[in-house]
């Protein structure tokens, strides 16, 4: 379906939001959500009038501007759901999808969601260190997506700081920072009596600096990414023995094998449906210790492919690395790739909805502004629910199935 027939009416009289953002698509006026298209292709955003500037680490919401129409246009960025930046993503979302802030948790990251197989349950934590304390606490949450209701489960034994979290056969597969007395691993959680089994706890006796997310392939092999940040947040006490990195792990041996190494950080990591491309966002400009922001530090979207050995089999080596995008707004947290390749990432004020091939934004969907912060994101079909700083928040009534 297509809504480009009934693009572009402008009116004779416009005033500066006019010119600055493009008519919706008629369906989409009747919208219950607010909309907003900032176009390139369509309008004069390629001229913009007065002085503007932004930090990198704000969305275009967040610009200053003399101009009092660019202005207006932030006000209604700011007070957007979703942000158009290209056609396509019109199609993507459609006109019946809503944006709700339905768990309203303080404004520290949330983290790993996973919905439990076979459950209306969406499995997530609370991740860093607490102030009161420095209290740790073995417990995750569990939200009854269809009652909203909120309950906290402990698996047995205990996990400590998990970080990041997918669903494999039935199971929930974590990574953990580690915490104060032990360092970071990978485990699986049974959710029938969640029961915990850790699998992968060293490199060759080498402990992980802190796990900070995974990806499986449908053979079950992992990708983990290794990052600073439990140790800079405190989290851990343990100094990181190497840079951040990628680990492949055989899911049959458990033999892990570094693949991806960077003197930035690591962060979210997928894999494309195909199973033959790695997408690393890279997360050096938020700088793990003393916690700041270094705008010029690393903050791309990578993408590499498999290594093919000479009869075709995928090799854990990675070749032809190449900067897929560098984020509008922020760095690139938790990112996941749907049934049909399409990248949703999760970027300060929203979720990115990235095309794998040309590595273009095509819109954003957005968590409020504010200290409101997309960290990470759980894909069902027609919806989507984003953990972050500030709680959940629910996205559904989707046009596009996403998994
Ligand atoms: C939008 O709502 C208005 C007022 O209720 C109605 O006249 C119009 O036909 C609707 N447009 C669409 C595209 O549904
Ligand atoms: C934009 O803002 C930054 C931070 O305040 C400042 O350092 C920079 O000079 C400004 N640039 C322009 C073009 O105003
Ligand atoms: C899936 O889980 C079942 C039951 O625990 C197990 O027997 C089977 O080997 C698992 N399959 C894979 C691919 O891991
Ligand atoms: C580590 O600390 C946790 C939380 O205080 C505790 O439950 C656990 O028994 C400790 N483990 C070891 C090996 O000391
Ligand atoms: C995993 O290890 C097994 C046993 O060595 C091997 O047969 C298999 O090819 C390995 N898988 C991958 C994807 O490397
Ligand atoms: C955007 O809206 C949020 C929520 O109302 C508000 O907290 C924030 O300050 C606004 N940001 C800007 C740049 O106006």
């Amino acid at each position: 379906m297509s809504y480009s027939s009934s693009l572009l009416v402008l009116s004779a009289v416009t005033l500066a939001t006019g010119q600055l953002l493009a008519p919706l698509p008629e369906t989409f006026l009747n919208s219950s959500a607010t909309w907003a298209w900032l176009s390139y292709d369509k309008l004069q955003f390629g001229t913009l009038p007065g002085a503007f500037n932004r930090s990198i680490l704000d969305a275009p919401a967040a610009a200053e501007a003399s101009d009092a129409g660019l202005t207006e246009v932030n006000a209604k960025l700011n007070s957007s759901d979703f942000v158009a930046y290209d056609e396509r993503f019109f199609d993507i979302i459609g006109p019946n999808a809503k944006v709700e802030h339905v768990q309203q948790l303080d404004i520290r990251s949330h983290e790993a969601p996973c919905l439990v197989p076979g459950t209306d349950l969406l499995f997530f934590v609370e991740w860093g260190p607490r102030e009161e304390g420095y209290g740790q606490h073995g417990w995750q949450y569990l939200l009854d997506v269809r009652k909203n209701v909120l309950q906290t489960v402990t698996t047995s034994p205990p996990t400590f700081n998990v970080h990041g979290c997918v669903t494999f056969n039935n199971s929930l597969y974590v990574v953990t920072d580690g915490s104060l007395n032990e360092t970071g691993y990978l485990a699986r959680i049974d959710p029938s009596n969640w029961k915990r089994t850790t699998l992968l706890n060293n490199y060759y006796e080498q402990p992980f600096g802190g796990f900070n997310d995974l990806a499986m392939d449908n053979e079950g092999n992992f990708y983990l990414t290794d990052s600073k940040s439990g140790w800079g947040k405190g989290v851990v006490p343990y100094t990181p023995p190497t840079s951040p990195a990628t680990y492949f792990v055989n899911g049959t041996t458990m033999r892990p094998k570094m693949i991806q190494s960077t003197t930035g950080n690591a962060n979210g990591v997928a894999l494309s449906p195909d199973g033959r491309t790695l997408y690393l966002p890279n997360t050096g400009v938020s700088k793990y210790y003393p916690v700041r922001k270094d705008p010029y530090d690393d903050r791309g979207l990578w993408a590499y492919d498999f290594v093919s050995s000479k009869d075709g089999a995928r090799l854990p080596v990675l070749a032809n690395k190449r900067l897929l995008n560098n984020p509008i707004t922020y760095f690139y947290d938790g990112i996941r790739v749907t049934h049909d390749g399409l990248i949703f990432a999760s970027a300060g004020d929203g979720v990115d909805v990235i095309d794998p091939d040309t590595g273009l934004a095509l819109g954003s969907i957005r968590v409020g502004g504010g200290r409101n912060v997309a960290v990470s994101l759980a894909l069902g079909t027609y919806e989507f629910w984003i953990v972050g700083r500030g709680g959940v928040w629910h996205v559904s009534g989707l046009t596009h199935t996403l998994n």
